[in-house]
């Protein structure tokens, strides 16, 4: 089933989501979901509070549907190592049409459960770390409008309080 991706400013995007202590059918059901949704924007990541889901969780998958093995579930994650830097241009499907170059870590080790609850570590390096990081600041109620230079937010909250007002957002 394809969910409604909540956009900035709803509250929901800025709240940290609760952890995940349950790993059952309904978890697995929200999962399915997610990809499904993200698959349909042509989105790389999405967290559950993009759905109106106030909880730990977030999929990726780099091949947007077309490799099997890229399809990811981090649940409760979190970042335990990072090194070096990236200063990419990124999107966010709750902020649709606008991009913008976020400072990241060009590496991340996260720690995370996948969907039956088992803990495991994984690397992510350039488009990869910067999804973890993008995704995981989701989880924790953090947006990358908030990432941006103090210049290039005011630059974006205008251009979306325009958008809003034309009825285009
Ligand atoms: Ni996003």
């Amino acid at each position: 089933m394809i969910l409604k991706i909540v956009k900035y400013p709803d509250p929901i995007l800025s709240r940290p989501g609760e952890p995940i202590t349950e790993f059952n059918d309904e978890l697995r059901k929200l999962i399915a979901d997610m990809f499904e949704t993200m698959y349909a924007e042509q989105g790389i990541g999405l967290a559950a509070p993009q759905v109106g889901a106030s909880i730990r969780l977030m999929v990726i998958d780099l091949s947007v549907g077309k490799a099997p093995k890229d399809k990811l579930v981090l649940i409760n994650p979190e970042i335990i190592f990072t090194d070096g830097k990236l200063y990419e241009e990124e999107g966010c499907l709750s902020f649709p049409e606008i991009r913008e170059k976020v400072a990241r870590h060009a590496k991340v080790r996260i720690r995370a459960q996948d969907e039956k609850g088992k803990w495991f570590e994984m690397d992510g390096v350039d488009v990869l770390s910067r999804c973890f990081q993008h995704e995981i600041d989701h989880v924790d109620g953090m947006l990358f409008i908030f990432r941006m230079s103090a210049l290039k937010r005011d630059l974006n909250l205008r251009k979306i309080r325009k958008m809003q007002r034309e009825g285009k957002w």
